[in-house]
């Protein structure tokens, strides 16, 4: 099929339903501050700072001129066995915004990638300090950490899970998931008060059942983003730490989606005050301009590495693990400039403020509408759920996003939610528009 000047034939669209896509394509082809143009000359409103990655907005000239000058001066240089001056300067400044001994980084490519990264580091880890029996992993019911093998192992999302079967990780469990529809539907800015103790399942029933001495990591989103934008429980990772710590188990937060400003601080590890033993992260580090992904860890990770290898030769390798685009120099220059616009634009605060307004707007203007069963904002981001339709799981999510889209508002279904994560630099009239529109559709769906 021939569509304007490009035809549309040959590229399989990924998490897309790909035969209603080509019949009613949505295409940009030119995206500037917090908007797109499509193919056929719409302007569209980038409600979800294009998959959680673009902080800072579209188009911005100091990454641009970052990736220009890069390009002009090192394309790129083969990643094993040496590096380049970007990677370490790179790695220098994420190093510096990571809490705690958070201050080794292990660059790749997508969180994806990083996803795997970090539970190959927690098994190697683990038997460099002679516990190589340590190999089970817990992650958590709809959390995402990518299309891995690994991280869809350790993720709880059925729908991508289901077709893999037995390709998954064996030695894998998870812990239940952190909503309840029922007392919490409604959370503004704040994190929900649960009164029983929802770790109590870790300790009671999954730590007994595997041996706490064979598990290697629990590995969890701060806040379950991809899901729907879920929140932790008060107290929840505080806990979560505790017991890890107790336990000799490795805490992994993936911050693919809450790294990088989301929460209005660098961090979700800062955000709740707890340090992990791995951060994961990707997406905003770049403003999503050009790929890179990478996992922090703690100095103690890697010194213990090293350490292990103190008696072999010098040219031996201590961590058979690494991408070919691993700190590749230009996307390391990209998110040099990002993370320096995010300061000096002050855009972490700005997502902080945001935040409230956007919760704002989402409660004031969507609570009680028809199908509306909850809404959850915290950061910049909000969720709104809906009530699914029976036999049709996801549908009305799917019409509101398809509708949304035709008003000029791009929003994201996930299952029966719409979740907006608007770029930080979103001013209050962007955020009526698109809770007007996701209003309207809501009232047209209903
Ligand atoms: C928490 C989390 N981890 C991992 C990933 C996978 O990242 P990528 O699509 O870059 O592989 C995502 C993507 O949305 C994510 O939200």
């Amino acid at each position: 099929m021939a569509y304007p000047d490009f035809n549309m034939d040959h590229q399989w669209l990924p998490f897309t339903p790909n035969r209603s896509f080509k019949k009613d394509p949505r295409v940009f082809v030119k995206a500037d501050g917090m908007f797109f143009t499509t193919h056929d000359g719409k302007q569209v409103l980038d409600g979800i700072s294009s998959l959680w990655c673009v902080g800072a907005g579209h188009n911005r000239k100091p990454i641009n001129e970052a990736i220009k000058k890069q390009l002009d001066t090192l394309d790129y240089a083969t990643a094993f066995q040496a590096s380049n001056d970007q990677a370490f300067k790179a790695a220098e400044m994420i190093a510096a915004m990571a809490p705690g001994d958070l201050n080794q980084v292990l660059f790749c490519n997508s969180g994806s990638e990083a996803a795997d990264t970090s539970l190959k580091v927690a098994l190697a880890y683990h038997r460099a300090r002679g516990e190589g029996h340590r190999n089970v992993f817990i992650g958590r019911e709809k959390g995402y950490h990518g299309v891995g093998f690994g991280g869809m192992s350790v993720g709880g999302i059925p729908a991508n899970r289901k077709v893999y079967g037995a390709a998954l990780l064996p030695r894998v469990d998870h812990m239940r998931f952190i909503h309840d529809p029922v007392k919490h539907a409604y959370i503004h800015g704040a994190e929900p008060v649960w009164e029983e103790d929802i770790l109590l399942e870790l300790e009671q029933r999954i730590l007994p059942l595997h041996d706490p001495s064979n598990i290697a990591a629990v590995i969890v989103e701060p806040v379950s983003g991809s899901a729907g934008w879920y929140l932790p429980p008060k107290g929840y990772l505080k806990r979560l730490r505790e017991i890890c710590d107790k336990h000799g188990i490795l805490l992994i937060f993936d911050e693919v989606i809450t790294g990088f400003g989301r929460m209005g601080t660098n961090f979700g590890a800062d955000y709740y005050g707890v340090v992990p033993d791995m951060l994961n992260f990707a997406k905003a580090v770049t403003n999503g301009v050009i790929p890179l992904g990478g996992v922090i860890c703690t100095d103690r990770i890697y010194n213990t590495m090293m350490d292990a290898n103190a008696g072999s030769p010098a040219h031996a390798i201590e961590f058979f693990h690494g991408y070919t685009y691993s700190g590749h120099p230009v996307a390391c220059a990209a998110a040099m400039a990002t993370l320096g616009l995010f300061k000096e634009e002050n855009l972490f605060e700005r997502a902080g403020e945001m935040g409230m307004v956007l919760g704002d707007a989402l409660h004031g203007g969507l609570k009680g509408l028809p199908s509306v069963i909850g809404i959850r904002s915290l950061g910049l981001a909000g969720a709104v759920e809906l009530a699914s339709v029976a036999g049709a799981p996801g549908k009305r999510a799917y019409d509101v996003f398809m509708d949304c889209f035709k008003q000029g508002v791009l929003v994201r279904p996930a299952g029966e939610n719409i979740v907006i994560c608007p770029p930080y630099i979103v001013e209050k009239e962007h955020i009526e528009r698109i809770v007007n529109v996701v209003g309207e559709s809501i009232k047209k769906n209903a």
